[in-house]
């Protein structure tokens, strides 16, 4: 029985080229959810990897004069070393071409032929001979090749096909009458665009390329990319190999997160194809858009695409996170600039979140030595502060689970402002010009340290290396960091210590950044 667990999943990349800053949107949005879950308590799976067969890998490997398992060998290691840089916390990695789930692949492709739901057939369509690329004739631009423009040629070879029909009532069911796939308006755009002039079967082998894995029946084909790339969602819990044996535990997936570009296969194809194998459905699909660069995909042909370790370095890689989670707009695309990145840092991080830091832990230092003393005393002032920040933990689950990630932020920073307005509402320097209102002084204080303990705790998924020191200078111990205590309004010890540290995130000076940033971000 399924109990208390999370499963999450980014896509597996294609390891055609380095890994760039839209890949890293996708896993550190994904290992934000992943960590906020474990803090829930849930036992959590994330997954991430590489989908490395196919004719553009096969193709690629050629051209830099390798083999492809050597290529791709050595691009799944720079994507591990970016997931590592990145802080990703992933749980376990795939590899198509990982023998387990080549050998599960195999069986499962079998299954779905003996059940009658894979069937032998022809394959026609068009070719464009110097990209070696296949496409439909709806994909093509203005009848020539949407990649290169150069004209493509007719092209026919026998070929295996899924039949959607069968399963096409249920799919229809599960988007239109269930909450699996988000946002919501991507659900009128599948059916629209492919349920209701009817699913086409999908072409799911070729004889023209040989690095794929063998259909084991029929060993002059191999299976076509979506069915050997969407199965590594259960294939690394173990279905169909002896490896792992995690898959009663975790399967049904509580969370597949795709750019948009790839939700039909998630949305449609992969529902055929459990349903095909009798395999409960996922519960939720999130897609979201795309970060686009002077109104562009980033694309390495366009060589307009960001290397995060070069902006990861400069600003932080928290910082970098941050930017990416809170700037991506719900299923829409966000705009990709240097001046954005170094803005939001400034704005949010360096002033509204930094300065909440460090004013207060300076005041704490100055007026009672680093130590507050025990006594409290109330003023209606505190209401809205209190109010805003004992409720924010059920917000931020609520939005997580959505998922909502840049308007879960939102709210942090909501209540982070509301703190610094606080400061000019209560003046704390005039109190402390009072003894009479020592009290009072403390009682403000005692106030801001528990907004930065509530609010940099559910940060902490976020950023998750610059949390423990902001954790260092309130004060807090491990029991009042628990996620028990992020929703309960005066966790930290009365008589807290506090501890003056290091600048928790530095301002950047715009247009210093912009003239040292120019070029150098692009890989
Ligand atoms: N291999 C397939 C996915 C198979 S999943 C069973 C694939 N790979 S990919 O390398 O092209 O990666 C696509 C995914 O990378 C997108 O769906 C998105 O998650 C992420 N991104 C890559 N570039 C991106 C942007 N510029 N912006 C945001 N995310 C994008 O498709």
């Amino acid at each position: 029985m399924k109990k208390n667990t999370f499963y999450i999943t980014t896509p597996i990349y294609y390891p055609s080229g380095n890994p760039h800053i839209g890949h890293c949107y996708t896993t550190v949005a994904c290992d934000t959810i992943a960590r906020y879950k474990r803090f829930q308590g849930y036992d959590v799976m994330f997954s991430t990897g590489t989908d490395e067969h196919g004719m553009k890998i096969e193709g690629t490997a050629k051209k830099a004069g390798k083999t492809p398992k050597d290529f791709v060998d050595g691009i799944a290691e720079k994507f591990k070393k970016l997931w590592e840089y990145m802080d990703v916390s992933y749980d376990r990695f795939i590899r198509t071409t990982d023998p387990e789930h080549v050998e599960a692949v195999q069986i499962i492709f079998k299954e779905l032929y003996d059940k009658g739901y894979i069937y032998k057939g022809e394959y026609s369509g068009k070719y464009c001979v110097p990209d070696e690329a296949f496409w439909t004739e709806t994909q093509l631009k203005d009848g020539k090749c949407p990649d290169c423009g150069r004209e493509v040629i007719d092209f026919k070879e026998e070929a295996y096909f899924l039949k959607m029909e069968p399963f096409a009532g249920k799919i229809e069911k599960l988007l239109t009458e269930t909450d699996f796939l988000n946002p919501h308006t991507r659900v009128k755009e599948m059916y629209n665009n492919f349920i209701k002039p009817g699913l086409e079967d999908l072409c799911v082998s070729r004889t023209s390329f040989s690095w794929g894995i063998p259909v084991s029946f029929d060993s002059k084909h191999v299976i076509y990319v979506w069915i050997d790339a969407l199965s590594n969602y259960i294939t690394l819990l173990g279905y169909k190999n002896n490896k792992y044996s995690d898959f009663e535990r975790y399967w049904p997936c509580d969370l597949h997160m795709t750019g948009n570009e790839i939700v039909r296969f998630h949305s449609i194809i992969w529902p055929a194809i459990l349903l095909g194998l009798g395999l409960p459905m996922p519960k939720k699909l999130y897609s979201h858009g795309w970060i686009i660069f002077d109104g562009q995909k980033m694309s390495k042909s366009r060589g307009n695409v960001i290397d995060p370790f070069v902006i990861g370095d400069r600003y932080g890689v928290d910082s970098i996170r941050y930017f990416l989670l809170r700037d991506m707009p719900y299923g829409a695309d966000m705009n990709f600039s240097n001046e954005a990145v170094i803005n939001r840092i400034n704005s949010d991080l360096a002033n509204d979140f930094g300065n909440l830091v460090s004013r207060t832990v300076a005041m704490v230092d100055k007026y009672f030595g680093g130590t507050l003393p025990p006594e409290r005393e109330g003023n209606p002032l505190d209401g809205e502060l209190v109010g805003m920040a004992s409720g924010l933990s059920a917000k931020i689950d609520g939005l997580i689970d959505e998922p909502h990630l840049s308007a879960a932020l939102a709210e942090i920073f909501k209540v982070i402002s509301r703190a610094n307005k606080y400061i000019d509402e209560t003046t704390p320097w005039i109190l402390a010009k009072d003894e009479s209102k020592k009290i009072r002084l403390a009682s403000v204080l005692y106030n801001l340290l528990e907004v930065i303990r509530i609010t940099s705790l559910l940060l902490c998924p976020f950023m998750p290396s610059s949390m423990p020191p902001v954790w260092r200078q309130i004060g807090a111990s491990a029991e009042e960091l628990s996620y028990r205590n992020v929703g309960v309004w005066g966790i930290l010890r009365p008589d807290v210590t506090v501890l003056k540290g290091e600048i928790l995130f530095p301002r950047f000076d715009l247009e210093k950044e912009l003239e040292y940033l120019d070029g150098l971000t692009k890989m």
